[in-house]
């Protein structure tokens, strides 16, 4: 009993907490982020992605064996539940308020699944002030999201769940900007 009240009393102030920093930051999508994200110099982040089962999480609501656990569970299309789609896609359940035009779906986990919804943060004078240290991306809806994050969708909730290690799976994700020489 103690355990469910805390975790309620948690999930409350992470609620909160989202609506304050949430402002009005939209998603714009994996393709606005590729613009500036995908060159050897800036370290291909797009690209790497790409290579990540991540990019194809929405296509994998499709296949048999997705069908399969989705029938037993009751579901019919697997790319229209809820219970799948929640950890499937990028913001799922957000008011629509919150996704720009250029935002799809069907790019999967994206890259604002994990760093926040992009809008204001993606101009190249806020990127490059929020990189240097002089503004704090929080207030521009940046995340830089930490093995806590992952684990909102890397659990036992997840029908196919893999014991999830923060260093094994970063290591196959990472796609860090390279050192300036
Ligand atoms: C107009 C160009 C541009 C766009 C568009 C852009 N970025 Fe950036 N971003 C940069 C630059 C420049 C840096 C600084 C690092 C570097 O020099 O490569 C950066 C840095 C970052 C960082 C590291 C911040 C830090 O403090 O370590 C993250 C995370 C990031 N971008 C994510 C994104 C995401 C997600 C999107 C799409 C929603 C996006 N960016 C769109 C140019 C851009
Ligand atoms: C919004 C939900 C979500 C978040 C947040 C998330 N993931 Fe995932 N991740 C998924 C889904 C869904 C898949 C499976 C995609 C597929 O197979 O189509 C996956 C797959 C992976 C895989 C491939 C696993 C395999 O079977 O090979 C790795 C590695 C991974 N994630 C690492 C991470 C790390 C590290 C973080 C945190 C920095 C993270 N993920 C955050 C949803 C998420
Ligand atoms: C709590 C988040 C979560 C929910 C809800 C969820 N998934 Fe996933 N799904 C994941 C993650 C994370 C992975 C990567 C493998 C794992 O579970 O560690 C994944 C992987 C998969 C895979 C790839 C198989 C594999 O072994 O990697 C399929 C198929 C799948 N999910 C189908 C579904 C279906 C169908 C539903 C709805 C009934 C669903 N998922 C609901 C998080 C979730
Ligand atoms: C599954 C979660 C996840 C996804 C998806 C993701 N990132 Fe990241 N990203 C991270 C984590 C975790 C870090 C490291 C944070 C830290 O160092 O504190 C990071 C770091 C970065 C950095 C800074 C790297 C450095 O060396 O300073 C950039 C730039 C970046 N991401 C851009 C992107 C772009 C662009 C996309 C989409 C193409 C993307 N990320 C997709 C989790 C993710």
């Amino acid at each position: 009993m103690k355990k469910v009240f805390t975790l309620g009393m948690v999930f409350m102030v992470l609620a909160l907490f989202s609506f304050a920093q949430a402002g009005d930051f939209q998603y714009i999508g994996v393709k606005k982020c590729k613009t500036c994200h995908n060159s050897k110099k800036s370290g291909a982040q797009f690209k790497i992605w790409m290579g990540t089962k991540h990019a194809k999480a929405y296509e994998t609501l499709a296949t048999a064996e997705a069908k399969e656990i989705a029938k037993k569970k009751g579901i019919e299309d697997p790319q229209k539940s809820d219970q799948c789609l929640k950890c499937h896609v990028t913001g799922y359940g957000q008011p629509k308020e919150k996704f720009a035009a250029s935002f799809k779906m069907e790019e999967g986990v994206g890259c604002e699944a994990c760093h926040g919804p992009g809008s204001k943060y993606k101009s190249m004078k806020v990127m490059k002030d929020i990189y240097a240290g002089k503004v704090k991306g929080a207030e521009y809806g940046l995340v830089m999201p930490d093995e806590k994050h992952c684990t909102t969708c890397h659990n036992e909730e997840s029908p196919t769940y893999k014991k999830f290690d923060f260093k094994t799976f970063w290591a196959k994700i990472a796609h860090p900007v390279p050192e300036k020489k």
